[in-house]
């Protein structure tokens, strides 16, 4: 299931309802799905905030699937990509770089779900991969 959102703040509040409602029929328990829901609105405030300079138009696109194990959401832009510079501080496979970073954006997307990725390209936009696995116990 895709949607294409404008990258606006306005847009935000809308997205945050779309989720939910995804989140309710995924039938992912409560406290998995206001983790996953933290996790996508941060990679959504991002997209507004950054990927597009002013006075460009483009858009957020929130893909979602579902299998027996995990629901899962591409969070995707066509903006002007993350700094590398900043993605090898935030080199996903090293845990205390992400730790250690700034923004409590990537943080959170990280320690939220239960798989986390970047792709960035340079002047072609970012692709954010969340997953959250099913079934598992939920705790506090
Ligand atoms: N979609 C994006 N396009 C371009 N740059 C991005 C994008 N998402 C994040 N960034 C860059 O990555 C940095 C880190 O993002 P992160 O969400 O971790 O922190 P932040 O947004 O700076 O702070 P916070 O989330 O705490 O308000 C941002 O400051 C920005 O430079
Ligand atoms: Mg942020």
């Amino acid at each position: 299931m895709k949607f294409l959102i404008p990258a606006k703040e306005e847009s935000l509040p809308y997205i945050s309802e779309v989720c939910t409602g995804i989140l309710k029929k995924s039938g992912i328990g409560h406290q998995d799905s206001s983790k996953t829901l933290l996790a996508i609105e941060e990679a959504a405030i991002n997209i507004v905030k950054y990927a597009y300079d002013p006075g460009i138009e483009g858009d957020i696109e929130l893909e979602f699937s579902l299998s027996d194990e995990k629901f899962s959401v591409y969070v995707r832009d066509q903006g002007k990509g993350i700094d590398p510079g900043l993605l090898k501080i935030y080199d996903v496979d090293d845990e205390e770089s992400i730790i250690s970073s700034h923004g409590r954006g990537f943080f959170l997307m990280q320690a939220m779900t239960d798989e986390f990725q970047i792709d960035s390209i340079p002047g072609r936009g970012t692709t954010i991969f969340l997953s959250k696995h099913l079934g598992g116990l939920e705790c506090l």
